[in-house]
């Protein structure tokens, strides 16, 4: 199985790019941009990655990108996530990143997009990898900050496949966005959005109805609303679901007990993915493995996540036809 799954094209529709920055090149990037880190070592960053929810982690994962500084850094944290999932048969990849985050600390968004387009350039011109943009949105900040910064990225729209909504979810729901995603949806531009990772079912509800969302990642505490299960499962909207990452942020105690079976058997439109995997314990085949063993799952399943991440991807067609 293992073998098989490291073979198998696979498609990873959530990733946050600044959540794929392991330690090493943390490391590097602090000495060339002259930075001093919390941690003394490699070691030391990584047995701090110890989480009991989503907002412990996000303070980790503000502080470690701190050293992107400069459009080298955002393309050399970008294709270095490119190389290693491409070894691990990675074919497509639907990448989230956080302007605000950058902007907060006085990085220009032309510094981040052109670090993140050069990288995503050349992975598909000589990786074989495609790769879709999502700009996201931080909901623990008001959503004035988040319409300049859509407004200003004007420039950039055309590079961009979606916006999405992330960051701290609890006492953030959906509806403080609505200015923000009618906007978008004005602009043409996709919206997606996590919802239900900490936040209630409720929560799904609102980004379906209020932010006209075509995708929810996250949503595994659909499972609490019988109303929300029968709604994803009708319109079949795809939840973009982390194994890995539930486990490391408490959301789940144990893999074993993962609600990924459940979701299948009431026919929901499931696809896994790392969300943050140099905080979670490993990429996209990571996760696959992870799957495998604690929910036994044969070769049939994995073929069928696959196939939903490639007809909910943000590439083209002829892409696509390529991947199916
Ligand atoms: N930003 C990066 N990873 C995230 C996650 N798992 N949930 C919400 N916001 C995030
Ligand atoms: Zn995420």
């Amino acid at each position: 199985m293992h073998e098989f799954l490291l073979q198998l094209p696979k498609v990873e529709l959530h990733l946050h790019i600044e959540g794929s920055l392991e330690p090493e090149l943390m490391f590097e990037l602090a000495k060339r941009n002259g930075i001093e880190l919390p941690y003394a070592t490699v070691k030391e960053a990584k047995a701090a990655y110890e989480f009991s929810d989503l907002q412990g982690f996000l303070n980790l994962y503000y502080q470690g990108m701190n050293v992107l500084r400069t459009e080298q850094d955002f393309y050399d944290l970008a294709i270095d996530y490119f190389q290693r999932a491409r070894g691990e048969g990675v074919v497509h990849i639907d990448m989230h990143f956080d302007p605000q985050a950058h902007l907060q600390r006085g990085i220009p968004l032309e510094v981040v997009m052109a670090g993140l387009l050069r990288a995503k350039e050349e992975a598909e011109a000589s990786l074989d990898l495609s790769v879709g943009m999502i700009m996201a949105f931080l909901r623990d900040r008001p959503v004035e900050e988040a319409l300049r910064v859509l407004e200003n990225a004007a420039p950039y729209w055309k590079f961009i496949d979606a916006i999405g909504l992330d960051s701290a979810e609890r006492d953030n729901p959906p509806a403080k966005f609505q200015a923000l995603f009618k906007r978008a949806k004005e602009i043409g531009l996709v919206r997606v959005a996590h919802a239900g990772e900490e936040g209630p079912a409720d929560y799904i509800a609102e980004a379906l109805d209020i932010l006209d969302v075509q995708r929810i990642d996250h949503g595994v505490r659909c499972l609490e609303s019988d109303i929300v299960v029968e709604r994803l499962r009708e319109s079949q909207i795809v939840l973009t679901v982390c194994p890995l990452s539930n486990v490391s942020l408490k959301v789940v105690d144990d893999l074993r007990n993962h609600p990924l079976p459940q979701l299948l058997k009431k026919g929901l439109k499931v696809t896994i993915s790392s969300d943050d995997p140099a905080y979670f314990g490993g990429g996209l085949l990571a996760n696959h493995l992870a799957c495998a063993d604690a929910l036994g799952w044969d070769a049939d399943v994995f073929r069928l996540l696959n196939r939903n991440a490639i007809e909910e991807a943000f590439t083209s067609d002829q892409r696509r036809k390529e991947l199916m």
